[in-house]
């Protein structure tokens, strides 16, 4: 029988039941309803043959709202929602309805942050945080933030359904940050890193490429964010419990090995860098070749030796001291870089451009490494520049240290996932495998705050930042129902 199988989860819970689908649902939904407080009161959410999944919240619903999210885009015919775009204000407008719906406290803060609060049985509690990110890249997929959104929506929907809300030993809070990609302004976590209380206030006046400042595409929003009201966006260390994140695995690591869900380990630290070439702007048919400052074969140059030196880092660092073997070792198994936006002025057929310029995401778990292979990178990159008779210049635009996860909440997480998995097939799991990240996540910015943890899902093909993006429904729901016995351990 297949993994998942609706039927499969039917004998499993309902096997007297009658065989029309829909109206099985309906019954089993009330039926469940019906029995919550008696049964619940008395039962450990982790013990075994617990059958309340919920499929019409936790995945048909959360299936339709991906979806729907999805839709919401400022570009035709392809996904794509940078900060305070105006289709991120109608995607938080719609998460802050959902949220509602879920029966929670909502409110916009002045990073376009869209928060859903209950505040359970001690409001004066520490909270438990939920989130992940509502903007997207370019032509991206609808799961890459939307799917940590929505299965912590739809899990304490679930419990206000059942009226269970109330009874949280402590507030729980979703949050949709309101930039986790960096796409417009270069400089990621700009919603959670203000929770975090680790944006610099000068991040309000950095430009797009339009010049329109993070403080001014805020403002075209009505949002009013000063220097003052960025800092008391920090909270108090001391009124957070922690802080988990659901998100899609962007990599093939769990559908290789057969896995629905992990617990993620670590997540890899990332540097971004904009470099500006500029040479000598000319007439393609005129200028001799020996006699071109051509910033276009330069860059042509730096990039294929970024991809030499990530490739081999070994070849090219060397081992005085500032680097060691494990350093090395360490980068060998995590560097990746990549070059994935470029522009040229002018960009004509028949002209030597005047400037080239191309971004730089370095990305690595060694922390000393990624700075060794700037350092290295840059050098080179001068030298070769000085060679090639044309002007250099590196801009380092965001930088994000690598971030261990905490140990007792991945494993809580972890149990969750475990629990989740065996109330869904029947079956003890096989395991719910640890891995690392090499994508970045607004639960980088939050360990400035609290413990972190993060549960992965699995994608097909390990594709992301990609239209062709794709989390099966049934690991939606798997995802949904994890997120639910997690925070089912904070219920009295
Ligand atoms: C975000 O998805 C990142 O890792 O760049
Ligand atoms: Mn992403
Ligand atoms: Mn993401």
């Amino acid at each position: 029988m297949a993994y998942f199988s609706p039927n499969h989860i039917f004998f499993n819970t309902h096997n007297t039941m009658p065989t029309n689908a829909v109206a099985l649902l309906i019954l089993s939904f009330f039926i469940q309803l019906l029995a919550l407080p008696q049964t619940l009161a008395e039962t450990n959410i982790f013990s075994e043959g617990t059958k309340y999944l919920y499929p019409e919240i936790l995945k048909d619903e959360a299936v339709t709202r991906l979806i729907d999210l999805g839709k919401v885009s400022d570009a035709h015919g392809f996904l794509e929602r940078t900060f305070q775009s105006p289709a991120s204000v109608r995607a938080g407008n719609l998460i802050q309805e959902w949220m509602e719906d879920a029966g929670l406290r909502t409110w916009l803060d002045q990073m376009g942050n869209v928060h859903g609060r209950i505040e359970g049985m001690n409001p004066s509690e520490k909270a438990l945080l939920i989130g992940s990110h509502l903007d997207t890249v370019i032509d991206a997929g609808m799961y890459d933030g939307a799917l940590g959104i929505i299965t912590a929506i739809s899990a304490l929907k679930v419990l206000n359904i059942t009226r269970r809300i109330g009874r949280l030993r402590r507030p729980v809070e979703v949050i949709a940050f309101s930039d986790e990609e960096g796409v417009r302004f270069q400089s990621t976590f700009l919603g959670s890193a203000a929770i975090a209380g680790v944006l610099p206030v000068s991040t309000l006046h950095v430009q797009d490429k339009s010049g329109v400042t993070v403080q001014g595409a805020l403002k075209i929003n009505s949002i009013d964010a000063t220097e003052e009201n960025l800092l008391q966006l920090k909270y108090d260390p001391k009124s957070v419990w922690g802080y988990i994140e659901v998100h899609i695995e962007q990599g093939p690591v769990l559908e290789t090995a057969g896995f629905p869900l992990g617990v993620v380990k670590g997540i890899a630290g990332q540097t971004r860098l904009r470099v500006t070439v500029k040479g000598s702007q000319g007439h393609a048919g005129t200028v001799p070749m020996k006699l071109r400052q051509d910033p276009m074969a330069a860059a042509a140059e730096l990039i294929v030796l970024l991809e030499s030196l990530c490739k081999q880092p070994d070849e090219y660092l060397s081992y005085d001291g500032q680097c060691m073997d494990s350093t090395v070792q360490s980068l060998a198994g995590s560097l990746v870089c990549t070059v994935g936006e470029i522009s040229t002025w002018p960009s004509a057929s028949n002209v030597i451009p005047g400037q080239v310029t191309f971004t730089i995401d370095i990305r690595a778990m060694d922390d000393l490494g990624r700075e060794a292979i700037i350092y290295e990178m840059s050098n080179r990159m001068y030298q070769i520049c000085d060679r090639r008779s044309v002007f250099c210049h590196i801009d380092r635009k965001h930088d994000a240290n690598a971030v261990i996860c905490d140990q007792g909440l991945s494993s809580d997480l972890k149990s969750a996932g475990y629990a989740a998995l065996k109330r869904l097939t029947g079956e003890n799991p096989d395991d719910v495998p640890v891995l690392m990240s090499g994508a970045g996540h607004d639960a980088m910015a939050m360990s400035h705050l609290t413990k972190v943890a993060m549960l992965f899902v699995r994608c097909r093909g390990g594709i992301s930042h990609s239209p062709a993006e794709h989390v099966s429904d049934d690991d939606i729901w798997a995802a949904g129902v994890a997120v639910l016995a997690f925070i089912e351990t904070h219920i009295n």
